[in-house]
């Protein structure tokens, strides 16, 4: 699968993500022979750059934070339809002169008119930018052969109002179908693998149920802080920042049913569906949990607390950590929780989806042990330690009847030799192959908010404020009374 004759056009090119992953990801792709020698990259942003200043960023970007090594003639193949129009996001000669370069480039680099607009900038930005493509004829395909497709990053708003108004401003210029949103898990190989996991074999389905499963944690723990992201965290926290977007897509996808076809329509849909049959607890006060990281010290290293971080206010009220519980109100899944949580400085950086199942009835071996055993798990493990763990009790070697948990692993590392593409790689070759699966469909994003909504909504009309946590623990103690409300407790990863 490699892309054709194609200019992808960058908006936000200063931002933390175009250095760290857009520009990388297209050099890696490029290097892996993914990308056409008919493709060109063109930058577009206020800083007064010319094409070669923005070669040297890209350069920078690439040799710091590319996976593939850097080859000058995969870097001389790029450079050659890389180019950098100057200025700001309503300013209409601007955009002329991007017209002009596109055209230039359709002709000279041979990109056909294929165009895509990626837009990795504020969403209070997106209108300006939607309005002056479609003024200046750069949004619609229809006058030439070419494709126009446009690229959006999280986040979709705030909250399901502004979702709606963004999402009316960028399909009033792109038909929905041209319109490629990024939820970067999507791209992660774990994660396409849980369909795999979950289709593609027959002996976890039948017990992916309620008759069961006991329960579902999905956790996204992350062990830095807010680094330099004070501008776009403030104000948004945890649960808007990824709960609302990827742990959202994570449980769409553990719950969903089989779609009847491995088709963008049919995987959207079904996701849709399962989305739509989520409820919320009554005591949304008792069921989610607010945290905000303290300052202390973390894997013998002074670390600050999130008031002390760099253009963060001292009375901050935006949590770095949020735990939710959710029902999903189907045949499957009924009287099933779901626990979601997500935190920066959380005692390590780990995602996975645990399904723990019930226990056995069978209360045979009870006395002979001393500890609790045998809640068999399939836990998927997203990242950073890629693969599949089932837990299950075992007899302990010796002449007693004792039993322990135990289990069996599968790795990438131990099974596959292929290495795992950047999300953002198999994303945006996608983008540029016109393949919708991995994108999720505006519907997706409104049910989300849907979801979120009425939480942030509590928390906010009821003033509840973060409870402090230390740095490198595994969150507040709310989060550890709202599972043990219920007799469960969280997993440690
Ligand atoms: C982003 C969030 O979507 O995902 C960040 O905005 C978070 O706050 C990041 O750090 C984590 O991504 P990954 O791929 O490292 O898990």
């Amino acid at each position: 699968r490699v892309a054709g004759p194609s200019a992808l056009v960058l908006f936000g090119v200063t931002g933390d993500l175009a250095r760290k992953k857009l520009l990388p990801a297209i050099y890696d792709l490029m290097n892996r022979g993914l990308l056409p020698p008919r493709f060109a990259l063109v930058g577009f942003g206020r800083r007064d750059w010319s094409d070669d200043d923005f070669r040297a960023q890209v350069r920078e970007a690439v040799e710091n934070h590319a996976r593939t090594p850097f080859r000058e003639d995969v870097w001389n193949q790029l450079t050659a339809g890389i180019r950098f129009v100057q200025g700001a996001f309503d300013d209409a000669e601007a955009f002329g002169r991007l017209k002009e370069t596109l055209e230039e480039l359709d002709k000279t680099r041979g990109t056909l008119g294929n165009h895509a607009f990626y837009l990795s900038i504020p969403p209070n930005a997106f209108e300006a930018v939607c309005t002056q493509l479609a003024e200046n004829g750069l949004a619609s395909s229809e006058q030439t052969e070419g494709w126009r497709r446009v690229v959006i990053e999280k986040p979709f708003g705030h909250d399901l109002e502004s979702a709606r108004e963004l999402n009316e401003i960028v399909e009033s210029v792109f038909p929905a179908d041209s319109v490629f949103r990024i939820d970067h898990y999507l791209g992660k190989e774990t994660v396409q693998n849980i369909l795999a996991l979950r289709f593609a074999n027959e002996m976890f389905e039948p017990l992916w149920n309620a008759n069961y499963v006991d329960h579902v944690q999905i956790t996204m723990a992350e062990d830095i802080g807010i680094g330099s992201r004070a501008g776009y965290y403030e104000g948004v926290g945890a649960a808007r920042d990824v709960i609302q977007n990827h742990l959202l897509q994570l449980l769409a996808l553990t719950a969903m049913e089989e779609p009847i076809r491995f088709d963008a329509e049919y995987l959207r849909d079904e996701k849709a569906k399962v989305l739509a049959a989520v409820t919320l607890p009554d005591d949304l006060e008792s069921y989610s949990s607010l945290g905000q990281y303290a300052g202390g010290f973390q894997g013998g290293e002074e670390v600050k607390g999130f008031k002390e971080e760099q253009d963060i206010p001292s009375d901050s009220r935006t949590e770095t950590f949020a735990a939710i519980k959710l029902d999903i109100n189907n045949r499957r899944w009924a009287g099933v929780p779901f626990y979601l949580r997500a935190g920066k400085r959380l005692g390590r950086r780990v995602t996975e989806i645990a399904v723990v199942f019930k226990r056995s009835p069978n209360l045979l071996f009870r006395e002979n042990s001393y500890e609790e055993f045998g809640q068999n798990a399939i836990v998927i493990r997203i990242q950073p330690d890629e693969g599949v763990t089932i837990r299950f009790a075992s007899k302990v070697p010796g002449t007693q009847m004792e039993l322990r948990d135990v289990s069996m692993d599968f790795g990438y590392g131990h099974s596959f030799t292929e290495s795992s593409p950047e999300a953002y790689e198999r994303l945006i070759l996608d983008v540029l192959l016109g393949e919708p699966p991995l994108f999720p469909r505006h519907e997706e994003v409104e049910l989300s908010w849907k979801i979120l909504d009425p939480f942030e909504k509590y928390w906010g009309d009821h003033g509840v404020a973060p409870e402090e946590y230390a740095p490198g623990s595994w969150g507040p103690e709310s989060a550890h009374r709202l599972l043990a409300r219920d007799g469960r407790a969280w997993r440690r990863p």
